[in-house]
This record gives structure tokens, C-alpha cells and sequence, in this order.
């Protein structure tokens, strides 16, 4: 029986050469798999009967938004997941769901290799791999622009020679990823970490620089999960996408970042990700609220190293899979309304209100109604200085 081999497939030049040259190559037959995570663009029909237009024994299109937003993105809010304090994990949270359609897929078309379209040099390669072995070990990878030698200007050739339905003039200047949870480019004159990015490099955002009158938005949050927007209920997805679009429109969630990839080296990239970072802000000032002290200090290191290992490709690792089961405890009183002014570029919370919060206001407050015991303080203050003061106390002996 002849091998299968199932590909990512993205539609674009390079993935629809590689099903050609992968044949080519190995004398496989190639079954293109295209996930929908919310990226948007061309009519996913339309990149399907491309795929057995170049070739493909098979073209399978996987409809995985719902599941994306619930099952990933979800999980990165409830972490408040930013690498380096900035990035969202737009392309990180992606990898792993297209994975689960690959190694499906390859299951269901008794494929023994799954193919990617990214080079030597990205986390994606990583992220593609390691999240295929660790969920199937029987399964191979093969990436045909790494290790089959497929370069653009041969993709260009390839395609105009065997006359592929595929675009080969238009070379757009960045290299792009993008999903509902956001937007990645890189590449060309970015390169050069010194030139500001220019209007063409956004897609989700507009001009924060001239917004739209200010947007207020109320979002009601139960277990750390958006499900009402201005008090009208919403899924994870129509939550994000409708952040999307207002935020968006005031110019909110872009980011331009020198960041540490996985494999060493530094690059320079931008994102927008408009309802990623209004939910994100949201969220975080509901935790203020709802989440005890110490638990909401351990938490914020327990989020530091969940993005780390996302982005570095560890999704289905075991201490991913415990810090996730550590992260949702932390949501069980993550409930109630946050509302925010939306405008200019920026998410100002200016409200927040739960029925499982911790704030008491008879405790806070300044005004008649006090309950705190400020007699207590002082006893409190000296047990709790002690050790500091007595160290204190030997410098001034020994310098003496
Ligand atoms: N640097 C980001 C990451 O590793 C984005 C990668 C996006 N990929 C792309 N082909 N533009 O998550």
C-alpha cells in the first residue's frame, strides 16, 4: 500500500507546492488538512478544492473555532497567559488544536507521517513536532521547506511549471499567523528593530492615534470565563470576537516586541490582539478582586511559567497538564461584571462588581462603618518587623 502522509495545509503558495513536492519526494500520497481557527480570509471551500487541485489524494477542512476558543484560548485567559510579560501566544495556542486535527486525520486516512510548512529557524516547527509525538509517538514528521529543500523561488517555479491555481507574483512583505485569538507578523523591514511599523503591517486594529468616540463595555465573567458582553450572553468565541471588534476599532492590543524564541535566537515581532488584551485586563481586575492574596502572588509565577512552556511547544506536557488543573482552581469565585472604557488604544477598567468577591467594604473604608480593628495594627507591625529590625540592629552593632 502506497505511504500517506497528511499535510498542514494553510492554502497558501508553500503549502500547496509541498503537496506536489512531497509526492515528488517520497512517493507518498498527501492528504491537505486545513484547521478553521478564526484566521479568516479566503473561503475555506475554495482552499479545499485547491488542495486536490494540487494534487492532494484528500482535502479535509476542520472547523475548530468553538473548540480553539473553549479549549485554548479559554485556558490562556484564565492564566492570564502573556510571554514576557507581552505576547498574548496567538500562534502558540494555535499549534496545538491543529495538531489534534492532524493526528486525527492521519488515524482516520492510516497515515504514517504528518507534514508542516515551517522553516529551521521558528518555535512553530517545535510546537508542530513535539505536540505530534507527545500525543502520537508512532507518528513521523517531515518539513518540506526544512528538510526537502523547498525554497520560494523553487515553490514560484514549481507552481508556474505544473501550473497550480495558486497566486506566485504576489509576495506580500511579512510573514503573517493569524487566529481570533490574534495577530503575528513578522519579517521584511521589521527586521530591522529600529524602523517603526508602518499602517500596512495591522489587520485587526485601527489607528489608536484617531478612535471613535469611547466604547464602554460591561463583561460578566462565571469561573474566570467571559459569558455575558454589555449583559447579553456570549460563547468564549463570540466573546473574543466581539472584543475583537471593539477593541479593534479603538486601536487596542498592539504589541511590537523583541522576543526570546525557543531555539535562541532574538526576533522582533508585532501583534494585535484586541480581544485577547480587553478580556485579558478584565479578567486580571475581577481576580484582584475575587482571588485571595497568597493564592493570586503564586498564581501570577504559576502564569509566568504556563505561557513559558506554551510558547515553547509544551502543551501536552505533564507539568502543563498540573499547572492547567492548578490554574482552574484558582477560578472557582472568578465571577461578576467588569466594566471598562474602551478608547484610544487603551482598556481602562473603571468598575467591577461580584457576588464571591473579597473586597468588604465595611474593612476598606475610610468613612463611618469601619470595622477594621486599627488598634490590632500596631502589635501586628512589630511581630512582623521583628526579624528585619533585629538584623538592622547587628549592622549598626558591627559598623559601631
Ligand atoms: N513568534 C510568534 C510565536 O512564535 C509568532 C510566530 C508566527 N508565525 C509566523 N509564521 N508568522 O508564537
Amino acid at each position: 500500500m502506497t505511504e500517506r502522509i497528511v499535510l498542514a495545509y494553510s492554502g497558501g503558495l508553500d503549502t500547496s507546492v509541498a503537496i506536489g513536492w512531497i509526492a515528488d519526494a517520497t512517493g507518498a500520497e498527501v492528504i491537505a488538512v486545513a484547521v478553521d481557527v478564526g484566521q479568516g480570509g479566503e473561503d475555506l471551500e475554495v482552499i479545499r478544492q485547491r488542495a486536490l487541485d494540487c494534487g492532494a489524494v484528500e482535502a479535509y477542512i476542520a472547523d475548530a473555532r468553538d473548540e480553539f476558543a473553549e479549549e485554548y484560548c479559554m485556558p490562556a485567559l484564565k492564566a492570564n497567559g502573556l510571554y514576557q510579560d507581552k505576547y498574548p501566544l496567538v500562534s502558540s495556542l494555535s499549534r496545538p488544536v491543529i495538531v489534534k486535527h492532524l493526528v486525527a486525520a492521519a488515524l482516520k486516512f492510516g497515515a504514517t507521517t504528518v507534514a508542516h510548512g515551517c522553516t529551521g529557524k521558528g518555535n512553530d516547527q517545535v510546537r508542530f513536532e513535539v505536540g505530534i509525538t507527545s500525543i502520537a509517538p508512532g507518528l513521523k514528521c517531515i518539513a518540506p521547506v526544512r528538510d526537502l529543500a523547498l525554497t520560494r523561488d523553487k515553490a514560484i517555479e514549481y507552481a508556474e511549471k505544473h501550473s497550480l491555481p495558486i497566486e506566485t507574483t504576489k509576495k506580500n512583505p511579512f510573514s503573517i499567523d493569524q487566529n481570533v485569538w490574534g495577530r503575528a507578523i513578522e519579517t521584511g523591514f521589521l527586521e530591522d528593530i529600529w524602523n517603526a511599523p508602518t499602517k500596512d503591517v495591522y489587520n485587526y486594529t485601527d489607528d489608536p492615534a484617531f478612535p471613535p468616540v469611547p466604547d464602554e463595555v460591561i463583561i460578566t465573567f462565571a469561573k474566570g470565563i467571559p459569558v455575558a458582553i454589555d449583559g447579553k450572553p456570549v460563547t468564549p468565541l463570540q466573546a473574543i470576537e466581539e472584543m475583537n471588534r471593539r477593541g479593534g476599532a479603538q486601536g487596542i492590543g498592539r504589541i511590537d516586541i523583541v522576543e526570546d524564541r525557543l531555539v535562541g535566537i532574538k526576533s522582533r515581532e508585532v501583534y494585535e490582539a484586541p480581544g485577547a488584551m480587553v478580556l485579558i485586563e478584565a479578567h486580571r481586575e475581577l481576580e484582584n478582586v475575587c482571588i485571595e492574596r497568597e493564592l493570586g502572588r503564586y498564581k501570577r509565577g504559576v502564569a509566568q511559567k504556563w505561557a513559558e512552556l506554551v510558547y515553547d511547544g509544551m502543551w501536552s506536557s505533564p507539568l502543563k497538564h498540573s499547572l492547567d488543573a492548578f490554574i482552574d482552581s484558582t477560578q472557582d469565585h472568578v465571577n461578576g461584571d467588569v466594566r471598562l472604557e474602551l478608547h484610544g488604544g487603551r482598556a481602562t477598567v473603571t468598575g467591577r462588581r461580584s457576588e464571591t468577591g473579597l473586597y468588604d467594604f465595611n474593612l476598606a473604608t475610610y468613612d463611618e462603618g469601619d470595622t477594621f480593628d486599627q488598634s490590632a495594627a500596631r502589635g501586628f507591625i512589630e511581630i512582623y518587623g521583628l526579624a528585619a529590625k533585629q538584623a538592622a540592629a547587628r549592622e549598626a552593632r558591627l559598623q559601631g
